[in-house]
């Protein structure tokens, strides 16, 4: 392990690594307190760690049935039904496999008429549950956390997000056709995300190797929005070797 900038850093040496790393300290947390608020993230990177979770379960290691989930983000509009919502993502990917309490999830409502009450009643409830205990967060090419693209002001809650040409080319990938891509999202806001007591953001692969030294290194600037985690007190990137390669000289 090492600090960088006050954040604490773990290299893996590959994906699955990656993923094992990120599901242990995941289970850490839920193992000093099984009723913990979790902060769960969508997207490629976390796939692996999902499995390395489910996988623990079926060994009979642990237990989910207290935990209770709020995903950072959904896109808008979107049905639940649509394979490619963090609504059906999340079912598929962890919830239909492990023993979570369905009660015990909240995912921002891609269905909902009026999106901006849907954001008011999304952070209230984060709120009313006295905040998250521990974000899980990937981050976008761009620097994005949750939906929260590079922007002039750090947005503070759950917010209504127009998604960047960027971070649509980059989802393109999941759907049928680019147009499929929606092109809003609602998100927990970087205030959200700040006040999480503890944060795990995992990353994979050389594309994101410059985005991460900008992260730890650059100034901290909205226009890459993951650089405010710089300024949290119990923050950790839990990197593969190749997203790791533009920091490596520092360590
Ligand atoms: C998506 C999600 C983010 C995620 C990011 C990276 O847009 N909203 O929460 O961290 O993209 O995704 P991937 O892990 O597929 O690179």
């Amino acid at each position: 392990m090492y600090t960088l900038n006050n954040i604490k850093i773990i290299i893996a040496d590959s994906y699955e690594q990656m993923s094992i790393d990120a599901a242990e300290i995941f289970l850490r947390q839920l193992s000093d307190k099984n009723d913990s608020i979790m902060g769960l993230a969508t997207g490629g990177t976390p796939v692996g760690m999902y499995k390395e979770l489910i996988k623990k379960y079926n060994e009979g290691t642990v237990c989910f049935s207290k935990m209770h989930a709020f995903n950072l983000d959904e896109y808008y509009p979107i049905k639940k039904t649509n394979d490619q919502s963090y609504d059906y993502f999340m079912k598929d990917n962890l919830f239909n496999h492990i023993n979570i309490n369905f009660d015990n999830i909240d995912i921002p409502n891609g269905e909902a008429d009026d999106p901006e009450k849907e954001c008011d009643r999304y952070e209230q409830k984060i709120i009313e549950k006295g905040g998250i205990d521990f974000q899980l967060l990937g981050i976008g090419l761009n620097g994005h956390i949750g939906f929260n693209e590079p922007t002039e002001a750090f947005s503070s809650k759950t917010n209504c997000v127009n998604l960047q040409e960027s971070t649509i080319k980059a989802n393109a990938r999941f759907f049928e056709t680019e147009e499929q891509v929606p092109r809003k999202a609602i998100s927990m806001g970087i205030k959200t995300i700040m006040m999480a007591k503890k944060i795990m953001l995992i990353c994979s692969g050389a594309n994101k190797a410059d985005i991460i030294k900008k992260t730890i290194f650059g100034p901290i600037t909205p226009m890459v929005p993951a650089s405010v985690l710089q300024m949290h007190r119990d923050v950790t990137f839990v990197l593969d070797r190749e997203a790791a390669v533009d920091i490596e000289s520092f360590l």
